[in-house]
């Protein structure tokens, strides 16, 4: 090979997103949006970027940011913690590095929830270190470019095409090159046999599209199916809102709250739900069937169903609180898995709905 940055980082030059975190590369700001970006599109990250970096601006005021009110801010972008060790690593910033990101890769990769990617994107971007920084999007531009086959889920096939991307590199321009390789992935070398090789700065020497195998590469086997668990919902609303529980803190959306909702091995029916809130303390009167929904996470897929009901219980066991509408928006982080059943919109019907039935 050889001969790829120049015209990459020419490219890159012309047609680049202006995105916030462009404008303003700080370390941080690099940060978060990697962070951020790992498992969101740019375009849903944008709004929470934007809102989080204006609310805590530097790594003293993560540290310092309340969990709730770091859950609030992160709802809707699932996998909270993300969010949860970007404040752990915060702290070791303040505490043993002045409050700043370290300008050097073995200190970034041991904070808190960074890795490979996130440490060489942060080093090289923010601070010019030629490192690399090697994501999805790299593996399939190389993949495609070097016609290689190989199982791009195995850690040879990473390495060897990590050993590439720093061939490439051009040494006074680390970050430059990296952000270019991202974006070419993420606009024009794009997956799912979709390339736009016509567009492409790296057409002329990329193998794979030589020898008519773009569309099919990069070589990613298909992961084993996921496991279904049926999730059974009970949304109750009454005067005071919606009543909402904390889940545990610890596992799976650790911290969070939801309406009462139980995972077994199949939907439960009306009358085994009510028997579960029975046990919990919970009295309701049921009004309707919520629709079925789905949620997919990285190891497991919820299959929602579940029940609403009307309650005016006062005085509420343990974990349970009741949710009115500005407290749902401003307090409660409730996760995306249940946006189907948890929303305004939804609450407010419900509550005019029992306001008709209870009359
Ligand atoms: N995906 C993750 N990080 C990115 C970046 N900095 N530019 C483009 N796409 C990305």
């Amino acid at each position: 090979m050889g001969g790829v940055s120049e015209p990459l980082i020419r490219w890159f030059e012309q047609h680049r997103r202006l995105l916030p975190f462009r404008q303003e590369p700080s370390a941080y700001h690099i940060w978060i949006s990697e962070i951020m970006l790992q498992q969101t599109r740019v375009s849903a990250a944008l709004p929470y970027y934007e809102r989080f970096v204006a609310e805590l601006p530097d790594p003293a005021a993560l540290a310092s940011c309340e969990p709730d009110r770091l859950r609030k801010l992160w709802q809707g972008l699932g996998y909270y913690s993300r969010a949860a060790n970007l404040q752990k690593a915060a702290g070791v910033l303040c505490d043993r590095y002045g409050g700043e990101l370290p300008a050097d890769y073995d200190a970034l990769r041991a904070l808190p929830g960074i890795g490979d990617y996130t440490a060489g994107a942060i080093a090289s971007i923010a601070f010019g270190i030629p490192v690399p920084a090697v994501d999805g999007n790299v593996l399939r531009v190389f993949a495609r470019l070097t016609n290689d086959d190989s199982d791009i889920t195995r850690p040879e096939t990473k390495r060897a095409i990590t050993r590439l991307v720093m061939a490439e590199m051009p040494r006074d321009r680390p970050g430059a090159y990296n952000e270019a390789l991202m974006e070419l992935g993420a606009l024009v070398c794009l997956p799912n046999g979709a390339p736009r090789c016509g567009e492409c700065p790296l057409a002329g020497q990329c193998a794979g599209r030589a020898a008519g195998r773009a569309e099919t590469l990069p070589n990613k086997p298909p992961k084993p199916a996921k496991t279904v668990v049926p999730v059974t919902v009970a949304l109750i609303t009454g005067p005071r809102g919606v009543l909402l529980q904390r889940r545990p803190a610890k596992g799976l959306l650790a911290g969070l709250w939801q309406p009462p909702a139980f995972e077994a091995d199949h939907p439960l029916t009306r009358e085994e739900l009510d028997a579960r809130l029975r046990a919990l303390g919970l009295a309701v009167r049921w009004t309707g069937t919520l629709p079925p929904a789905r949620h997919v996470f990285t190891h497991r897929v919820w299959q929602l169903s579940g029940f609403c009901a009307a309650s005016g219980q006062e005085v509420l066991p343990g974990t349970f609180v009741w949710a009115d509408l500005p407290a749902l928006e401003r307090e409660y982080s409730v996760p995306s898995a249940f946006s189907a059943y948890v929303s305004e919109g939804e609450i407010r019907e419900k509550q005019e709905e029992n306001a008709r039935i209870l009359t």
